[in-house]
């Protein structure tokens, strides 16, 4: 697996795999790999021929400073098992090599920046745009994996494309969980281990949820939700929203054939969790 920390390197191993006329993969993540993360590594190993991943912990992204300093690091781990499931380069880049100078642009996403992690984690998603724009200008992949994990990332990562006009593939890989059903996470490793026992709860009460629709009112599924969120004192429920899966929209009324996701966010002591089902009907 070669290592590389510049754009320029980077940019010349990869002319040289395309002009091979090899389909490129990339998976970009923030690090502390887990099986979510290397899940999306083995796919892009099945139906690439060279899997790029990059590591890097982008601050403009953060909107909480403490978040941000905490975010878990484990550099020589990720390398490790980045290797064992076949990556075949892993950019690693300083902020300053991919922040020279100052960030400006702001991306409008319209009413799908406005709801859920967008309304609660203000300038975010242009964060995230923007640094998925510069490493797919870097990288020029084929093909770009996403977990469904992060389902309103996703989809502004589909907006980003079609109105960039960029010419790469986005493909969902499914949520990966703990066997308590806990969706993995970075920040999970930021858990006391009593917060860690109960913090399966969230996707329970998102599986009874879904179980509720459509016999029961939007309206009424997410009232019965917080209040089982709110009976353990140690969460603290950020947003539980039912909406369309297409828009991320609000659903007051099921229909026939709708599809939909139920979303929540929470603090959990200091670490914030955030999880998803999708319904198809
Ligand atoms: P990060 O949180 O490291 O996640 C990298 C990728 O792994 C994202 O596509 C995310 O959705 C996916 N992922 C995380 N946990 C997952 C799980 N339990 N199951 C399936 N996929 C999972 O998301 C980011 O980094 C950043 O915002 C990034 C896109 C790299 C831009 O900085």
């Amino acid at each position: 697996m070669q290592e590389t920390k510049t754009i320029r390197t980077t940019r010349d191993i990869l002319k040289d795999v395309r002009d091979q006329g090899r389909i490129i993969g990339f998976v970009p993540t923030m690090g502390a790999l887990h099986e979510g993360h290397l899940e999306l590594i083995r796919t892009a190993d099945k139906e690439c021929d060279f899997v790029v991943a990059s590591i890097f912990v982008n601050p403009i992204q953060f909107n909480n400073r403490e978040d941000l300093e905490k975010y878990p690091r484990t550099l020589e781990e990720d390398l490790r098992v980045l290797e064992k499931n076949h990556c075949h380069l892993v950019f690693i880049p300083e902020v300053e090599e991919m922040y020279p100078g100052e960030v400006s642009e702001d991306y409008d996403f319209g009413k799908l920046e406005k709801v859920m992690e967008g309304k609660h984690r203000p300038g975010h998603f242009n964060g995230v745009a923007i640094v998925v724009k510069k490493l797919f200008d870097i990288v020029e992949p084929d093909k770009a994996y996403f977990g469904q994990k992060d389902y309103q990332q996703l989809l502004i990562i589909q907006k980003l494309v079609e109105k960039e006009n960029l010419d790469v593939e986005i493909i969902p890989g499914s949520t990966v969980r703990e066997k308590d059903g806990l969706a993995m996470s970075s920040r999970n490793k930021r858990l006391t281990q009593e917060e860690r026992q109960i913090a399966p709860l969230l996707y329970q009460t998102l599986l009874k949820a879904a179980d509720m629709v459509p016999e029961k009112k939007p309206g009424e599924i997410i009232e019965w939700a917080r209040q089982q969120i709110s009976a353990q004192p140690e969460f603290s429920l950020e947003y539980f929203e039912i909406a369309d899966a297409g828009d991320l929209l609000p659903v007051k009324n099921f229909i026939n054939n709708g599809n939909y996701v139920i979303c929540l966010a929470a603090h959990l002591g200091n670490v914030r969790l955030i999880d998803n089902v999708i319904i198809n009907s």
